[in-house]
């Protein structure tokens, strides 16, 4: 289906200001954004404008109550120039699912594909040509009625913009298994991607960089005994020639990276178990020299190599680099698909052509 999503563009590109040598990750904004309003049952004002602030009630109920969820995706482009998307989809399917756990509404899955190709397409100069960077797209949704009591709101903004970003991660990352406070219990919010799941987790994940870790290992809300991921990032471990990822039962993000990670690993004959996968059973593997490797996977990270394990007193430093055979594979694998060199076997790339802008 075509929608009504009316463009103004702007007056003053800012462009030729940026330097694509040089993207720190999430600063840098492109010319334009993607607006909607949901408002008596309906969505409807679809427009693409100028990238700027606008004003918020102070009763806006996403920021007393928290609905308000967001995407992470990523645009690039093929060697000819043609911008394309990675499985916007099934991102268009996951934020409906976060919208459903936080009672908002659906957003229609062909509009937010829509939505997106049309102002990636405005916006394509500012797709990053590096191979490893790319246009970071945010999709987000909250709650703007204004109200003070605690119900679900009955209208809501959307949002899409997007930045160049260069990698999130510009080394391996070194973690500390969390054994005080938690991400997510059975039951709770910890498969959405809810802004809250990632607010509460900022304390953690200071504390862990005030001893000189760069994020969390997150275990089980009730018996710290089983892996769930990694602050920003799903988590997979080889063990013994093995990839061991954790099962999402209801407390882990499901991953697109996770996910296409996972079909790369099978279609290339490795072993995975998608499981319960301990601590303790990671502990066992390092003392047995069989914990080779460990990598977080995610949108912004793509595959960020973890370099040292703190579980307790105990510090498990991972094999070097040179070693990361696993983790190394899959990351060329996925850029290699996103930027157009790889053959895309899946149909995970979705090219954008020159869409009518109205
Ligand atoms: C992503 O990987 O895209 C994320 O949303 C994680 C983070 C940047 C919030």
């Amino acid at each position: 289906m075509q929608y009504d999503i009316k463009v103004t563009t702007t007056e003053h590109s800012r462009l030729d200001s940026v330097d694509f040598t040089n993207i720190p990750f999430g600063r840098v904004f492109s010319d334009h954004m993607f607006t909607a309003d949901y408002q008596n049952g309906e969505w409807k004002n679809f427009q693409i404008i100028p990238f700027g602030h606008f004003s918020i009630h102070p009763a806006c109920m996403g920021l007393h109550y928290g609905q308000c969820i967001f995407e992470g995706m990523k645009a690039s482009r093929a060697s000819d120039g043609t911008p394309f998307l990675f499985r916007p989809e099934e991102h268009a399917k996951r934020f409906n699912r976060s919208a459903a756990r936080m009672c908002m509404p659906d957003f229609p899955e062909d509009l937010y594909v829509e939505a997106i190709q049309k102002l990636v397409y405005l916006d394509r100069e500012w797709i990053p040509k590096e191979e490893g960077s790319a246009l970071y797209l945010r999709p987000l949704m909250f709650a703007n009625a204004e109200f003070f009591g605690v119900r679900p709101s009955d209208s809501y903004k959307m949002i899409i913009f997007t930045g160049p970003v260069g990698p999130y991660y510009a080394k391996p990352v070194s973690l500390i298994a969390e054994q005080h406070y938690v991400r997510a219990a059975m039951g709770g919010a910890g498969e959405a991607k809810a802004a809250g799941n990632y607010g509460a987790a900022l304390l953690p994940a200071m504390k862990a960089q005030e001893q000189g870790y760069d994020q969390v290992l997150w275990l089980d809300a009730k018996e710290f005994k089983y892996t769930q991921e990694v602050g920003t990032m799903n988590i997979f471990f080889v063990v013994d020639g093995k990839v061991l990822t954790p099962a999402t039962l209801g407390t882990i993000l499901k991953g697109i990276t996770r996910d296409s990670i996972m079909t790369i690993l099978k279609e290339k004959g490795y072993e995975i178990e998608e499981r319960r996968v301990s601590i303790d059973e990671i502990v066992e593997a390092y003392h047995a020299g069989k914990l080779q490797e460990a990598f977080g996977a995610g949108t912004a990270a793509v595959v960020a190599h973890v370099s040292r394990i703190k579980y307790g007193d105990l510090i498990m430093d991972l094999p070097p680099m040179e070693e990361r055979h696993v983790g190394e594979m899959v990351k060329k694998e996925i850029n290699g698909i996103r930027s157009g060199r790889l053959h895309d076997r899946h149909g995970w790339i979705v090219p954008i052509q020159q869409p009518q802008l109205v």
